[in-house]
């Protein structure tokens, strides 16, 4: 399902601390134009938010995520920010009553892996494919004729550990599963452990996840798949 709430209150000093760079990646979203209007969905804190708003936009943006204490936060964040509305919701139970001319996810529900010649995978943190199937028509009925989705992309995961800004040790542990794999996300302060989480995922061969977007036209817009390209693009039609 992907509930963040044991991460919750050490997620910016994780992701921070060079694990995203949100600079970029709103760098990249944002090309090669402002759209008119705009919807993260699993926006966690709001950290790629907060990185639009700092751009002077006034576009009416939302963020959707299922995750109560993820979005505590990111209320505090973005409260000067009245353009950005904020909404508890599960995408496979999307309802905002309202279509976007682009939606996005970075690191959210859905993403690519990108891995030098391998195929790239979609990974999902939905481990149904039932709800696969119903937070895509949730997400595709959401996103106007002719607008667009774009999922951000990742290099591939890892088992590590690393110290983080707050002096905390970060460290992932990933191991296979039936349908994709298991992360077990963990942090350390000295000797005792202070938040464990695990979140389970399931993942798509680029071929079936482009077959899977388009049975709900999301159509694939053919890019270039280097690990410098944070977003892959599809179009709703
Ligand atoms: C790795 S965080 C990414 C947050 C943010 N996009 C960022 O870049 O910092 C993943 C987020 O997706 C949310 N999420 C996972 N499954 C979800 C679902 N089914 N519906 C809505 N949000 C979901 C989690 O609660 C979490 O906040």
């Amino acid at each position: 399902m992907g509930d963040y709430s044991n991460m919750s209150a050490y997620y910016d000093a994780i992701m921070t601390s060079g694990y995203y760079d949100y600079q970029r990646i709103v760098d990249q979203l944002l090309q090669p134009c402002f759209p008119e209007d705009l919807l993260e969905i699993g926006c966690g804190t709001g950290l790629i938010l907060e990185e639009i708003a700092k751009r002077n936009t006034d576009i009416p943006i939302t963020g959707i995520d299922l995750t109560q204490s993820m979005l505590d936060i990111a209320h505090d964040r973005l409260q000067s920010y009245p353009n950005i509305a904020l909404s508890l919701q599960n995408i496979t139970t999307l309802q905002l009553n309202r279509q976007f001319q682009m939606a996005f996810s970075y690191g959210g529900v859905w993403y690519f892996v990108i891995d030098q010649d391998k195929e790239p995978m979609l990974v999902s943190h939905l481990y149904s494919e039932s709800d696969n199937h119903a937070g895509l028509r949730c997400l595709a009925d959401h996103i106007s004729p002719q607008g667009h989705l774009l999922l951000g992309t990742q290099g591939p995961h890892f088992n590590y550990e690393t110290t983080i800004t707050n002096g905390m040790q970060y460290s992932q542990v990933i191991e296979p599963s039936e349908f994709g794999f298991t992360k077990h996300y963990y942090l350390k302060d000295c000797t005792q452990r202070v938040m464990a989480q695990t979140v389970q995922y399931r993942i798509y061969g680029f071929q079936d996840a482009l077959e899977l977007l388009a049975s709900y036209g999301l159509h694939y817009e053919a890019s270039d798949l280097s690990a410098e390209q944070l977003f892959i693009r599809f179009k709703k039609c």
